[in-house]
């Protein structure tokens, strides 16, 4: 499964990139808020860190400014995927950038319908979002997993991102049910690392190799 991370923050970006485990990333108006920099220069400055697809949001309503905002992206840098909101015109939009050879994710998906949708409109991406489902007492992992079976019975080459992931349960999740991706906050990639175990065998490993005799 590759590793995205969900972030507009540069330091972020580059510490993910370092671990040489980041596959791409994800940025939408809420993140670049907390960014607090100019968007446009943000998204250039990942894709010069990023190799991978880098994910830029579009803010209008109708497919025309979507398609507008969408080859303006496009031209920041090759590896710029375009997001579209799950909507009529963002669909509109969708096909528009696809057939054009824009690479296009479709967000703000919570249902397999949606995301049937999205693929039958040439989506690269489907982002569903597992978090906010979890948050209004839906399993969000349960419309992963509908949209793995309903794009294998099709054969869709579409990518499933999983995103709005909180926790490394659900990259875990993700992993067990074959999502293509899961993009994830930098707090929750760290998480990944971490087990006490390992911790503690560490430390153990060090306490013990003072014991060894060393040469004089
Ligand atoms: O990838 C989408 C993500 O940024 C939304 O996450 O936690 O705001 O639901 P969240």
């Amino acid at each position: 499964m590759q590793i995205f991370l969900d972030t507009a923050i540069l330091d972020e970006v580059k510490k993910g990139a370092e671990t040489g485990l980041v596959d791409g990333c994800t940025t939408n108006p809420t993140l670049a808020a907390k960014a607090g920099r100019n968007y446009n220069d943000v998204l250039k400055e990942i894709c010069s860190i990023v190799k991978g697809p880098v994910s830029a949001e579009t803010v209008s309503l109708d497919a025309d400014g979507m398609v507008k905002e969408g080859i303006a992206f496009s031209k920041i840098a090759k590896n710029i995927v375009i997001k579209v909101p799950m909507t009529v015109e963002g669909m509109k939009a969708c096909q528009r950038l696809t057939k054009q050879g824009i690479k296009v994710n479709v967000t703000l998906i919570f249902s397999a319908n949606q995301a049937l949708l999205a693929a039958k409109s040439g989506a690269f991406f489907v982002s569903p979002f597992v978090g906010r489902l979890d948050d209004i007492g839906k399993i969000g992992m349960d419309v992963v997993r509908e949209i793995k079976q309903v794009y294998g019975n099709y054969k869709f080459k579409t990518q499933i991102l999983v995103a709005s992931v909180r926790n490394p349960i659900h990259v875990l999740d993700a992993a067990k049910i074959g999502a293509d991706i899961a993009t994830m906050p930098y707090s929750v990639f760290e998480q990944l690392f971490m087990h006490t175990l390992t911790d503690a065998g560490i430390k153990k490993f060090l306490e013990d190799w003072e014991k060894v005799p060393k040469k004089r």
